[in-house]
């Protein structure tokens, strides 16, 4: 896993990140909306899974995890971590590495709201999360040509050699 992700993730699933929620809990005059929705207030939960930006970019990358059902909160996420692990089972690195991108893509693309006044269409958001996982799953040898595998391949448009004889 890319160090980058993996901080954001152990970050987000903590409730971590300085969302705007916390920095008015210290005391800090924020102006507190959700800078990718502007029509709630900036917490982990929402931003992560109620917001419909957030909704949309879940929505693209799911569907390509062949996973039963979508976490829709931080415990779910923590829960599907447990379940599919870190292990080198490639299913569970197809999991693992949406959860992680797709929190960090998420959370970059609201950082650029809050810092820079940035914003992307939520279909850029949603394609370089996307491809990011694909380059990652790219970088990958020898993974077991399975049938659920081939599936992921096909779904993430994973060139062949990726797969032993
Ligand atoms: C993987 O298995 C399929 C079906 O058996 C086969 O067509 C394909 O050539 C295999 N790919 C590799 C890289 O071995």
């Amino acid at each position: 896993m890319v160090p980058r992700w993996a901080f954001v993730l152990w970050l987000a699933v903590q409730a971590k990140l300085s969302t705007k929620d916390k920095l008015a809990n210290w005391g800090m005059q924020v102006e507190d909306k959700c800078v990718l929705c502007n029509n709630a207030r900036d917490t982990h939960h929402h931003l992560f899974f109620q917001c419909p930006f957030s909704s949309m970019v879940w929505q693209q990358v799911l569907v390509r995890t062949l996973a039963p059902g979508i976490p829709n909160t931080l415990t779910d996420i923590v829960d599907w971590l447990v379940q599919y692990g870190t292990s080198k089972v490639f299913r569970n690195l197809v999991l693992h590495s949406t959860l992680a991108v797709a929190v960090y893509g998420i959370w970059i693309e609201r950082n650029a709201g809050v810092f820079q006044g940035l914003s992307k269409h939520v279909d850029v958001v949603s394609l370089n999360v996307v491809n990011s996982i694909r380059d990652f799953l790219c970088s990958k040898k020898c993974v077991k040509n399975s049938t659920l595998n081939r599936a992921f391949g096909d779904k993430w448009r994973l060139p062949d050699s990726i797969f032993s004889m």
